[in-house]
């Protein structure tokens, strides 16, 4: 290590020009000049990955040193830098100078130097090098259940370089996914939510880096019952009859049926079977006191509705049916 001495020495006198400390080169260091035609270039590499930082010389060059910022990392084949992963490579014939960082970081994003001396003037080459990093969402929102109405805010928080564009996508039952918005939408609103906003949705962060982060939150909707379909039945006395009812609602409806004004329970000859958002009314024998008006109530925590069918007869219809209950027929039985 002859060379420390002669280092420091030269590092005071000559800070005011770096160019001038590639007098600190082994003297029969064979360099070559810089390409010229090369004085910037752009090096894009993904955090992780190994760059290689390139100075085209030939022999008209004396001199060579390596720069970051205003650090020196070489001079000549002499190592300033602390950072281990820092190496330098030469290779073939030396007409080329490589830096090579290991594990490139993002704190290693910037300007790059390569400082040559050729006989008459220093020149200087710059490698500006870009590290991108994969976007990635770092936080999303939980899932949410919400009334009908209610204005939700989803978030979905990526980050990456360059920035991710945000895109969410609600991959609603049906299967028709449909695009809400693309851009910088970190946060999604949703003004007075319906039903039919509910479901999973897709928060995408790209950024052409990798392939995209995805992540999802589900939406859950609460809504009050609606009946969606009643039927009346015409069932001839001593067939199996059926009263069915059907509603809509998040979450699941409980049902009751009402005959008349007085609540129905099981009996040897009626049950009540329960099947999802659907309530049959069985009767295993239909007598004759059993014709008559049959409420249904659907029920859940937002609200309660309740629609009439009618358990009649033919027979009965015929005999009864004259002028006055004509109108009434055809209003209950359509
Ligand atoms: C290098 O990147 C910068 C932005 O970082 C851009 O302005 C410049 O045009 C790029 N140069 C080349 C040669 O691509
Ligand atoms: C580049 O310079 C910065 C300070 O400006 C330093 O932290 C970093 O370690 C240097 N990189 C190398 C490879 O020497
Ligand atoms: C929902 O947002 C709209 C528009 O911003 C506002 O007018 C309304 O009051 C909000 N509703 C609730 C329940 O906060
Ligand atoms: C239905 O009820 C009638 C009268 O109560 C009875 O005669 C008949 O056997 C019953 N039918 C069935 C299938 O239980
Ligand atoms: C059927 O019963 C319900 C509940 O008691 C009542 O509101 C409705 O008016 C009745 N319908 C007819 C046609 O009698
Ligand atoms: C059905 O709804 C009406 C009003 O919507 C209400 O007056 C009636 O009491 C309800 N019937 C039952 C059996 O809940």
């Amino acid at each position: 290590m002859t060379m420390q001495v002669g280092r420091k020495s030269c590092w005071k006198q000559l800070q005011a020009s770096f160019f001038r400390l590639l007098c600190l080169l082994p003297t029969g260091f064979p360099v070559r000049s810089v390409d010229m035609q090369r004085t910037t270039d752009n090096i894009t590499i993904r955090q992780g990955d190994t760059a290689i930082i390139r100075c085209y010389v030939d022999d008209k060059v004396s001199r060579v040193a390596w720069l970051n910022r205003s650090n020196i990392i070489f001079a000549g084949q002499d190592k300033w830098s602390l950072d281990p992963r820092v190496d330098l490579v030469t290779k073939g014939q030396l007409d080329s100078i490589f830096v090579a960082f290991v594990q490139v970081d993002v704190y290693d994003e910037g300007s790059y130097t390569c400082s040559i001396q050729t006989k008459q003037k220093p020149k200087t080459s710059h490698v500006y090098l870009i590290v991108q990093v994969p976007a990635s969402i770092y936080k999303v929102s939980e899932d949410v259940i919400v009334n009908e109405g209610s204005n939700v805010t989803l978030s979905c928080l990526a980050s990456g370089r360059p920035d991710p564009i945000i895109t969410w996508r609600l991959l609603n039952p049906s299967g028709i996914g449909y695009r809400f918005s693309a851009g910088w939408e970190e946060f999604l609103d949703i003004i007075g939510i319906m039903r039919n906003q509910a479901g999973r949705y897709e928060c995408k962060a790209s950024n052409d880096v990798a392939t995209p982060d995805v992540k999802y939150v589900n939406v859950v909707v609460n809504y009050p019952p609606t009946i969606q379909k009643i039927q009346s039945s015409e069932t001839p006395v001593g067939r199996v009859g059926m009263l069915q009812c059907d509603a809509n609602a998040v979450p699941k409806p409980e049902f009751e049926w009402y005959r008349d004004e007085k609540r129905m329970t099981n009996t040897q000859s009626i049950n009540i079977q329960m099947l999802g958002t659907t309530t049959i009314l069985v009767f295993s024998n239909v007598s004759e006191e059993d014709y008559g008006n049959y409420t249904c109530v659907a029920t859940n925590r937002l609200g309660i509705q309740n629609a009439s069918v009618f358990l009649y007869s033919e027979s009965r219809l015929a005999v009864l049916s004259g002028v006055l209950l004509q109108p009434v027929d055809k209003a209950l039985f359509k």
